[in-house]
């Protein structure tokens, strides 16, 4: 057992992440409640494509990492919580947009919000809450945050568009994918977890700690996240399975199935790439496990979390800095 885990912690015992959830509930309540406020606009269908998604669900994973960032640093006032609704807020636009880009039915156990309006609903409600969270990070008045949030928006963008451009494209690499999913989806988490520390005016080594491990949890979360694409059900997940293979993006558990499969088996997965092929899902699958690639994507996944923790060595004992630990193994473990 490393120093990093508590007494009855190992690191692969399953994670109560409702125990941990409990040690925000408050603040994630008025959270919610401020992200309900923010909702209401007298455009009728802004109200409701965003009470659909945001009731819908999800775990707020990011909101929980930027609470209790705050709170292991003691922060005392109150804009942790608008910062929160502004995270998930973003979080929900990208959302939105992806599963116009990915042409996916179904998140957080329902049809998405294309299947049931349409693209065009989409994309434009989600810029809705691009703009609102914009408008919501002003009130803290802090140009630091504001610098952070301008910043991690720009670069999501651009994980977006360069994962656009690897899409079909077979001979991408392990790090043109880590690149993608480093901007696409862990500069997120990163923000969120940089701006508690910012707020409780930590100092810039604890700051950079604190973006560190939001980094490194991203990254194992969105690999976990593609491995899932291949291994979960749509019960668990909420999601369908094959939504990667569909667009035929090239994600670690093919990358590494391609590299390591004998020749057969990586023009199966090559083509599979290069059409987008939904129908050959068993015979890819069948692949990637033949090839450990789902098992390799889980371990580059826990060395990541092994780093998130590693980065808190300097944040101060509390149940709050157990929390973030145990979330850090929570990216990894999870089936949703
Ligand atoms: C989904 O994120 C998008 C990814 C970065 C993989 P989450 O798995 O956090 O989605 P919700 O908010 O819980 O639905
Ligand atoms: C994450 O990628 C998308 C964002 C960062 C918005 P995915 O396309 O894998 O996410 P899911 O699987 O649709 O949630
Ligand atoms: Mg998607
Ligand atoms: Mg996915």
């Amino acid at each position: 057992m490393t120093a990093s885990q508590t007494p009855n912690q190992t690191a692969h015992a399953p994670i109560d992440f409702k125990a941990i959830q409990k040690l925000t509930d408050n603040e994630a309540k008025a959270v919610d409640q401020l992200i309900l406020k923010e909702l209401t606009s007298d455009v009728v269908l802004i109200n409701q494509i965003g009470h659909y998604i945001i009731n819908s669900g999800g775990k707020r994973l990011r909101p929980m990492l930027l609470l209790l960032t705050a709170k292991a640093l003691d922060y005392p006032q109150e804009d942790h919580l608008i910062l929160a609704a502004v995270i998930e807020f973003i979080h929900t636009a990208t959302l939105l947009h992806d599963d116009v880009v990915d042409e996916s039915d179904l998140r957080r156990g329902k049809d998405t919000a294309n299947a049931v309006w349409g693209n065009a609903a989409s994309i434009l409600v989600g810029d809705y809450l691009y703009s609102s969270a914009f408008e919501m990070m002003v009130r803290t008045n802090n140009m630091r945050v504001m610098e952070i949030l301008s910043k991690t928006t720009t670069a999501i963008a651009e994980g977006e568009v360069l994962q656009l451009l690897n899409c079909n494209n077979p001979a991408t690499t392990e790090a043109k994918y880590l690149e993608v999913i480093s901007r696409k989806t862990a500069i997120l988490f990163s923000a969120a977890t940089r701006l508690g520390a910012v707020l409780a005016d930590a100092s810039p080594e604890i700051e950079q700690s604190m973006a560190d491990y939001g980094q490194h949890l991203g990254v194992a979360f969105q690999l976990i996240d593609d491995a899932l694409d291949y291994t979960s059900n749509k019960e668990d997940m909420g999601k369908n399975l094959g939504d990667d293979l569909a667009e035929g993006k090239p994600t670690l558990p093919l990358i590494y199935a391609i590299e390591n499969g004998t020749e057969e088996q990586a023009a199966v997965i090559i083509n599979a790439i290069k059409t987008g092929d939904r129908d050959s899902f068993d015979a890819v699958y069948n692949i990637v496990k033949d090839t450990n690639a789902i098992t390799y994507t889980e371990q580059r996944a826990d060395e990541e979390a092994q780093k998130a923790i590693n980065a808190l060595a300097a944040l101060p004992t509390s149940e709050f800095k157990s929390a973030l630990e145990l979330l850090a193994r929570f990216s990894v473990q999870r089936n949703y």
